[in-house]
């Protein structure tokens, strides 16, 4: 479905976003007065309401009670707070599975997820389709015009506990979906490879999901039903969008993405959505978060394409669903936040303003925690709030990155598939690249493999194993035009039926590369040793060493920077260059650990010629200019000294304290 929005990339909130979710709904009335007078206290202009408010919105089956949300609305409108409302949609009642057994979603091995929770419902569900609908209509009804509604939020992090179902319902689905994909069932048997295990099909019924079964499933069914849970999905979005658009077209809509998540294609639901937004939940105890909170931000920017995005949820605090839950030192709240807004954000969002008082989620941070507001996180969150107010200037302003990072969720649905290769992480290997980039201040772009590459100096394709003749044209196009590109160890591997590229793999793209491979040596762990994974040495122009992989290449017209010495493939070429048309191309044949990758990203922006504006300041220090803001950061837990020609230049201190971010500007 396209997207029938008249939202396009000039749409901005008028004001920066700040507040969370709200749910006065677990409350007593009385408290509801004195949240209004906290929220003005702490600044909040938004607030989401409604998200798990189903069974109060419509206690009976076809008995709605719209009471107290017309209160709340009215309330939050008088008090100057705008509200983003939430179709209600992620958690049906009770009575839906009471009355509808059918609309309960149901895992690989056949087992019903139950009720007492949140989202038991199958996304191909016709019963909860149907019910939704009509709660969503209701809702666009009664409250499309009041003054308070800024934007809809539809559903709430789609996927986030049932990404995919195999309940008769899917079944029936899935069917359709590969019907309308491949029209007739030999082209889905050629698709499929089905001669292999005596897999053939006569009919479309004699298709099943994915469900639990004696080995290994089909690798291409495997990836259909990927392909089909995301659209599934994606699918419960469109049909509320489908009522709104109709509806309150003069208001924008959106669903809260989950950052690096896997079962949800944001490539194609990113279309869909007037803004974009997303939750984000870095563990204050993980010294490798800043990075990958980053890449999330940048990820964001990326599929929002120009559009509005947004930090729809973070935790005030701690959240309460990891096995150890950290709590966020003083000023990190702050740090995250600033981080998400010099990456593109519009907006800076919490879950949730009250923490609950019972419930699975009481111990998860609240902006007024069960202390009350006297706290150092609603002191906090205040300040920030009181800043942000300050800084509305910054609504719609741009990044400009230099450098590309292709990402693609079917490589990384088909890589970490079954019966592949063990130990394999797209994640993990897209991090290899991406965090030496990140510590040296390289902002990067998020694109997909079809995007468009050439507004970018240096573009990087991480274990792109799936690659279409269309990706490998767009690769190759941008190279022969003059690009600079790099390309790790398993790309280029399958093709988009997951069928392998003969006669050495990559495709078009062997004679981009200058090479081809003839044999895999993955460095797997000796069975029964105690030894961390291996690594190889690698030795040449560039030197280090690699883990995980090695493989046997052979160069056409690459040249050799780098040997592996040791290891399956010692003495075999390990990391390469090739010149094509007016651009190089790069090859590493092996995931190399962290300081081989910050040496070789170094080596790959000299000769690309991408020159960091800013270079690495020193550990934890993080660097992003959005227009002339420039965001200096510090992740560490102590104060770090910039350099005096950085802080002078940009008219900030040269001392900056543990967990702060210092906001200079830029001019030229
Ligand atoms: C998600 C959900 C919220 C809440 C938080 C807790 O982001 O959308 O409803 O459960 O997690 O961290």
């Amino acid at each position: 479905m396209a997207n029938s929005s008249k939202f396009g990339a000039t749409w901005r909130p008028d004001r920066i976003w700040f507040g969370g979710d709200y749910n006065p709904e677990q409350w007593p009335r009385e408290i509801w007065d004195e949240d209004m007078t906290l929220m003005q206290k702490a600044g909040v202009t938004v607030a989401t309401v409604a998200v798990f408010a189903w069974s109060k919105l419509e206690p009976r089956e076809g008995e709605f009670d719209f009471g107290w949300l017309d209160e709340l609305l009215d309330l939050l409108h008088a008090n100057g707070i705008s509200v983003d409302l939430a179709t209600a949609t992620a958690a049906p009642p009770a009575w839906m599975a009471k009355n509808h057994p059918d609309s309960l979603p149901v895992t690989a091995s056949g087992v019903t997820l139950s009720t007492g929770s949140r989202q038991q419902y199958s996304p191909s569900s016709k019963t909860y389709a149907r019910l939704a609908a009509c709660l969503v209509s209701k809702m666009a009804e009664r409250y499309g015009s009041h003054p308070a509604v800024i934007s809809w939020h539809l559903n709430n992090e789609l996927g986030c506990h049932v990404a995919q179902c195999y309940g008769e319902d899917s079944a029936e689905a899935f069917r359709l979906w590969l019907q309308a994909k491949y029209g007739t069932i030999e082209n889905l048997n050629r698709a499929w490879n089905t001669e292999f295990w005596s897999q053939r099909y006569t009919e479309f019924d004699q298709i099943n999901p994915p469900r639990q079964a004696p080995t290994f499933i089909n690798p291409t069914e495997l990836i259909d039903f990927d392909r089909f849970s995301s659209d599934a999905l994606l699918k419960v979005y469109q049909r509320e969008a489908e009522i709104l658009r109709a509806a309150t077209p003069e208001i924008p809509l959106t669903t809260n993405f989950m950052g690096l998540f896997k079962y949800a294609n944001y490539w194609q639901w990113a279309e869909e959505v007037d803004f974009v937004t997303d939750d984000s939940y870095p563990d204050p105890a993980d010294p490798q978060h800043p990075a990958q909170t980053a890449a999330t931000r940048d990820l964001m920017r990326s599929l929002a394409r120009g559009k509005t995005w947004m930090l729809m949820e973070q935790a005030p605090n701690a959240v309460n669903w990891r096995p150890q839950n950290a709590a966020k030192p003083a000023g990190m709240n702050r740090l995250y936040s600033m981080q998400s807004v010099a990456r593109g954000s519009d907006g800076v969002m919490y879950f949730q303003w009250r923490q609950s008082r019972a419930g699975a989620e009481k111990f998860h941070s609240g902006i007024i925690g069960h202390a009350g507001s006297e706290t150092r996180v609603f002191r906090e969150t205040a300040a920030l709030g009181s800043e942000l107010a300050g800084m509305q200037e910054i609504i719609g302003t741009r990044n400009h990155a230099k450098v590309a990072m292709v990402f693609d969720w079917e490589s990384w649905w088909a890589i970490e598939q079954p019966a592949g290769h063990t130990n394999l992480s797209y994640l993990g290997n897209f991090m290899t690249w991406y965090r030496p980039l990140f510590d040296q201040n390289v902002l990067v772009d998020f694109v997909p493999p079809q995007g468009d590459l050439s507004s970018y100096d240096l573009v990087i394709a991480p274990m792109l194993y799936i690659m279409d003749d269309r990706t490998q044209q767009n690769l190759a196009d941008y190279v022969a035009a003059g690009g600079n590109l790099a390309v790790s160890y398993q790309s280029g591997i399958l093709d988009e039926d997951l069928a392998v590229h003969l006669g050495g793999y990559f495709g078009k793209l062997r004679e981009v590369l200058g090479l081809w491979v003839e044999e895999f040596a993955p460095l797997a762990k000796p069975v029964r040793s105690t030894k961390p994974l291996p690594e190889v040495a690698l030795s040449g122009s560039v030197s280090g060493k690699g883990k995980v992989w090695t493989e046997t290449i052979h160069a056409t017209t690459a040249e050799t920077l780098a040997v592996f010495l040791d290891g399956p493939s010692a003495e075999g070429i390990a990391v390469t260059r090739n010149s094509f048309g007016k651009g190089q191309a790069f090859y590493v044949g092996t995931q190399p650990n962290k300081p081989t990758a910050t040496m070789l990203v170094n080596r790959i922006l000299a000769e690309a010629g991408v020159y960091s504006e800013f270079g690495f300041i020193g550990k934890g220090i993080e660097i992003v200019r959005r227009e002339d803001k420039v965001f200096v950061m510090n992740h560490n837990d102590q104060p770090f000294e910039l350099p005096a020609e950085l802080a002078g230049k940009l008219g900030i201190a040269s001392t900056i304290a543990a967990y702060d971010c210092l906001i200079g500007i830029h001019h030229d």
